[in-house]
């Protein structure tokens, strides 16, 4: 389903209304999918609003992120774990010991992609993913040519995406360029997902999620072939459409 918003605060209440759903389906045992970067932040500041004017509650609720920086903990200013806590978990009443990532610090961090791949299975799967989409079609930080079967582990991000995230740090060289990231055969594997993108930067992605033939170079193409997926976008990011 593709869902076109006239403004950041409609495309907030869609998301938001897709993970109400599942927490209530849930009855306290959902199990969410975050991302972090720019796309998802009105949603969770819905989410947020929620739980304090209407009682939407998370106690109970398990979260996974997409991805982390290989490099940085936890408690790095730019760490996903950070940012996730900043813009939404710190505000609502989830656990934060249900509130799990990707190590970045780990030691060795393909054994730590492995480890977190089988504790998404074992935990019985994600509800809901959330995803946000690269200009260059990646979904998690699978780039351009990420295999469509892939599990959580090791990535290089191309030149455009530390370009893209450039604006988080101080400096473009301070972008890490290793990642540890849920893969696509992963993110496949959650029982819904909603991805949301804005602005005319997002257009030629968008318009090959949507409409484009299926393929490992425009990552996010897999998701046509997910029997539940929802796709929030507004009208610079739906301008490529046909
Ligand atoms: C973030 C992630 C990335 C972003 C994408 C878009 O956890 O996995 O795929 O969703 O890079 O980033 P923004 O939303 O900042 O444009």
């Amino acid at each position: 389903e593709v869902i076109i918003v006239s403004s950041a605060e409609e495309g907030a209440r869609r998301v938001a209304d897709e993970f109400e759903r599942v927490i209530r389906e849930g009855s306290g045992r959902a199990t969410l999918g975050l991302a972090t970067g720019s796309s998802p932040v009105h949603a969770y500041t819905e989410l947020i609003r929620r739980h304090g004017d209407e009682g939407l509650s998370f106690a109970g609720t398990r979260a996974f992120l997409l991805d982390e920086y290989v490099g940085l903990d936890a408690d790095a200013p730019q760490s996903y774990h950070r940012f996730i806590r900043e813009h939404l978990t710190d505000h609502i009443d989830i656990d934060d010991a249900l509130v799990l990532s990707p190590r970045g610090e780990a030691e060795d961090p393909v054994a730590e992609a492995r480890r977190y791949d089988a504790s998404i299975r074992e935990s019985g799967g994600i509800d809901l993913q959330i995803l946000g989409i690269g200009t260059d079609g990646h979904i998690g930080f699978n780039e351009p040519t990420s295999s469509l079967a892939s599990r959580t582990r090791v990535k290089t991000l191309t030149r455009q995406t530390v370009e893209d995230n450039a604006r988080f740090f101080d400096a473009p060289e301070d972008v890490p360029v290793h990642v540890l990231t849920q893969g696509i055969g992963t993110i496949m594997e959650a029982r819904a997902v909603v991805l949301t993108a804005s602005g005319r930067q997002k257009a030629a992605a968008v318009a090959q999620l949507v409409e484009g033939p299926l393929s490992a170079r425009w990552p996010a193409t897999a998701l046509q072939a997910h029997p539940h997926a929802t796709v929030v976008v507004d009208e610079e990011a739906a301008a490529d459409l046909e």
